[in-house]
């Protein structure tokens, strides 16, 4: 609430009369300027972040931890020499928003599951949830990990991308724990680790450029991820799972579109850095048509592919239906990322021939 220009100019005048340095108190060129609350959504930050305090530099020289839009102080020491200061780097369109989104649709492993719904399964089946959980809490350990390393390295100046990585910690957090709770829940326990003998997520935590690093995490293991989680109706065999599943899904939703519109935004304003984002987009192809990044759930070769197929086709005598299913699973993660990529702006690969041929053969045989 401000107060009235005489009160402050008497405030003042006291508080020098006291001996003390009150410049700080000086009004600020923004003062009154402030925003009211939506009806529903109340107070939202890319409302409240306005005039200056929304000026975003393309390169940042701010070293001290000072917040986007406060003055300057001299004298103070150096907190941090972030590697990531320039905003192509590390930018997208609605930042805010999505780190809004994310706050706003926490969920709770503990209570917003119907966990009583799970009820004894037959063996095959539960082994099978077992392993497949086993394996996905791995992956979800990797996609907390790799972007948590990241947030420290990103300059205060661009808040957003922090605050968003922030929330997909947390979220990760969550995918974990509550795959963690599926596995012992009804007495199966976490199974074998995957046996491939890259360890999972290598090729992500090695990026040594931010972009690298989302183009990696965000679009191709996350977004592969995401396929899966979408289709969990066809491998769950209660309320409960369905819920894991759906309740991830917009978790991860949230991770792919992070990636999507960085991408969008860095080959927008980079051009010359787009050759160096398709050469990322080769490898997550690879790694779409062979399984080669150890990430993807659904790649043949994996324990959790063999679980996958046995809980899609309704148990081990089954198996061969649960493949076949498998192979829709893989043709629509095919075809998901090349809608990503598309809206990335960098589709221009599967009409000039540099997209990968196994994979122009999903795209056009289905
Ligand atoms: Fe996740
Ligand atoms: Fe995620």
């Amino acid at each position: 609430m401000a107060v009235a220009d005489d009160v402050f100019a008497s405030y003042r005048e006291y508080g020098r009369e006291q001996g003390y340095d009150l410049r700080w108190l000086e009004r600020r060129d923004v003062w009154g300027e402030g925003v009211s609350p939506r009806s529903r959504a109340g107070v939202l930050l890319q409302d409240v972040d306005h005039g200056l305090a929304a000026e975003v530099p393309d390169e940042s020289r701010n070293l001290t931890g000072r917040p986007r839009g406060a003055l300057p102080r001299s004298g103070v020491a150096r907190v941090g020499n972030y590697p990531v200061r320039t905003k192509a780097d590390v930018w997208l369109r609605n930042g805010a928003e999505l780190y809004e989104e994310a706050v706003a649709r926490q969920w709770s492993s503990a209570t917003d599951i119907p966990w009583q719904a799970i009820t004894s399964l037959p063996d095959d089946i539960e082994r099978a949830e077992c392993q497949l959980a086993t394996f996905i809490t791995e992956i979800e350990f990797v996609a907390g990990d790799v972007p948590g390393k990241w947030i420290a390295a990103i300059t205060p100046d661009y808040y957003e991308p922090r605050m968003f990585l922030l929330s997909q910690v947390m979220d990760e957090a969550r995918h974990l724990d509550v795959f963690r709770k599926r596995a012992l829940v009804n007495g199966g326990g976490l199974m074998r680790r995957t046996g491939n003998p890259q360890v999972v997520g290598a090729v992500i935590d090695s990026a040594r450029d931010f972009t690298e690093m989302s183009a990696r995490l965000h679009i191709s293991g996350e977004g592969a991820v995401l396929t899966l989680f979408r289709m969990g109706e066809l491998m769950a065999y209660n309320d409960a799972e369905k819920h894991i599943y759906r309740l991830c899904a917009q978790d991860e939703s949230r991770h792919v579109a992070f990636g999507v519109m960085h991408l969008q935004y860095l080959g927008s304003v980079e051009t010359d850095r787009r050759e160096e984002i398709q050469s990322y987009l080769d490898d997550a192809e690879l790694a779409l048509v062979t399984g080669a990044s150890g990430q993807n759930p659904v790649a043949r070769g994996l324990p959790s592919n063999a679980a996958l197929a046995i809980l899609l086709g309704g148990g081990e005598a089954n198996v061969d239906d649960g493949y076949n299913t498998l192979l829709a699973i893989r043709q629509r993660q095919v075809k998901e990322y090349v809608q990503r990529v598309r809206v990335a702006g960098f589709g221009e690969r599967f009409e000039n021939g540099r997209a990968n041929p196994m994979l122009e053969q999903y795209v056009q045989a289905h």
